[in-house]
């Protein structure tokens, strides 16, 4: 007994006399930021449990359109901590369990239940997840969230929600974080799809519809948001979103798109995150060569350019940004961001990120981009 009570007051002397502010630091928070000895200090408390870098998860084999919305995998409303964030793709298959009901998941979690709720592909899944991940994710634990907007000890704790990392202006349902809260709902931002629908298609979000809401949201951003920033990764994210609720959000869909998307389809997502009654998967993989057919599609007919604002109503563009190879620079992009997230990790830290790293760029699947290794070979 006594033996223990000093064991446990061992254990704890690290970090109550050196870093009382790294107490209780969740195993899912990302590690940026961190120096040598906080890392340790907080390391210590995970008591072991560090898988660590781990290698992408195979492909789902049945990618037929079939009922994802089933007895195995009912919607459930929040218990107190769960944790959603902004992307409704993710916080919709939490609330069904395809993801953890509380919003704690790792990489192949996400790559696996966004295949099996959505038939999002293998490949751009895996590019998508570790775009996210790499930034936001915690390297030694394996771990990170779908959100997360609580504080420890004062600090904010990192999640998708991390502005500027994926996270980003112009979100279609979410305010840009200058504004206001970037990662709840907002149901002013949303009416901007009816405004849309009602314009160009007949009350449904039609493919001109989906690209008149990325001008309508990349226009309110420049006129109100002095510090709008729309530069890659963001730039190609923000379109590929409005190409996913096209895509993915229809039951049943076809590869020729020609089913019709409703409001009500997706408030379903963007607000209660629940799968609508009877939603059946995409028949057939979203996957990147049509993923990037439509996101340039929406691109050109939207006029879209990456670039910020240098005060309101006055938006620069990015013309490096404007003129590159596209998936490759947001690869090359997050690539370099995340090397300055990390300037000064520990041996066993820096060895994790460098093979997320290498994951990474397997998961962008791409040779004709050039591979970056900031943190060595
Ligand atoms: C594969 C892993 C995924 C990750 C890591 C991810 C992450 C994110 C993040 C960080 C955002 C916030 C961007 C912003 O608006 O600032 C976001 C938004 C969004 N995501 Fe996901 N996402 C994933 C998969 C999906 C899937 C499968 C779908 C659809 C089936 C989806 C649909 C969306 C949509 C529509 C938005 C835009 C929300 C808005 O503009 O209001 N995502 N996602
Ligand atoms: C955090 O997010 C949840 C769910 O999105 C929301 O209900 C809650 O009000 C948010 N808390 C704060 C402090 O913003
Ligand atoms: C929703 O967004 C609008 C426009 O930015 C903002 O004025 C409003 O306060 C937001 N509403 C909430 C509940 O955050
Ligand atoms: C957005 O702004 C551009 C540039 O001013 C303009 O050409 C376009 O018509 C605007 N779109 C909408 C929907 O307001
Ligand atoms: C899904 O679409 C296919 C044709 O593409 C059709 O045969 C099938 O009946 C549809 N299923 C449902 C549930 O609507
Ligand atoms: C790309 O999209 C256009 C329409 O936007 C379509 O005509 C073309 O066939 C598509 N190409 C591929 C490879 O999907
Ligand atoms: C990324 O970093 C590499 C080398 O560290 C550099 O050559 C490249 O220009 C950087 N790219 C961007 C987009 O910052």
């Amino acid at each position: 007994m006594k033996s223990q009570i000093i064991a446990t007051i061992a254990a704890l002397v690290p970090y109550v006399l050196g870093f009382p502010h790294l107490a209780d630091f969740p195993e899912y928070r990302s590690l940026a930021g961190l120096s040598q000895e906080e890392v340790r200090a907080v390391t210590r408390q995970y008591g072991g449990n560090m898988p660590g870098p781990q290698p992408l998860p195979p492909p789902i084999t049945d990618t037929s359109g079939k009922l994802v919305n089933d007895a195995a995998h009912p919607f459930k409303p929040l218990r107190p901590g769960d944790i959603r964030g902004p992307c409704p793709g993710l916080n919709t298959l939490a609330s069904h369990g395809y993801l953890p009901r509380n919003g704690v998941v790792t990489p192949a979690q996400i790559i696996t239940a966004v295949q099996e709720g959505y038939n999002l592909g293998h490949q751009f899944a895996s590019f998508l997840c570790y775009t996210a991940f790499i930034a936001d994710g915690n390297h030694l634990t394996n771990l990170m969230t779908i959100g997360q907007n609580t504080t420890t000890h004062g600090q904010p704790t990192t999640g998708i929600n991390t502005h500027g990392h994926f996270e980003g202006d112009a979100s279609m349902s979410r305010d840009d974080a200058f504004l206001g809260n970037n990662f709840n709902f907002n149901e002013t931002l949303f009416d901007a799809f009816q405004e849309a629908a009602d314009a160009v298609g007949g009350g449904l979000l039609t493919f001109p519809a989906v690209v008149l809401n990325r001008q309508i949201r990349n226009n309110d951003s420049i006129a109100r948001n002095p510090q709008f920033t729309f530069e890659s990764p963001r730039f190609l994210g923000a379109i590929a979103e409005s190409a996913f609720i096209f895509a993915m959000f229809v039951s049943n869909q076809t590869v020729d798109n020609q089913t019709p998307l409703t409001i009500d389809a997706v408030r379903h997502f963007f607000d209660i995150h629940r799968l609508p009654d009877g939603f059946h998967r995409r028949q057939g993989p979203f996957e990147f060569p049509l993923i990037e057919n439509l996101t340039f599609s929406i691109v050109d007919l939207a006029g879209a350019k990456p670039g910020r604002n240098n005060g309101v109503n006055n938006f620069i563009v990015d013309e490096q940004d404007l003129g590159t190879v596209r998936f490759c620079y947001v690869y090359q992009k997050q690539v370099n961001f995340t090397a300055t997230l990390y300037p000064d990790p520990t041996p066993e830290l820096r060895a994790a990120i460098k093979q997320n790293l290498l994951t990474y760029y397997q998961a962008l699947g791409k040779p004709e981009c050039e591979q970056f290794f900031p943190f060595g070979r």
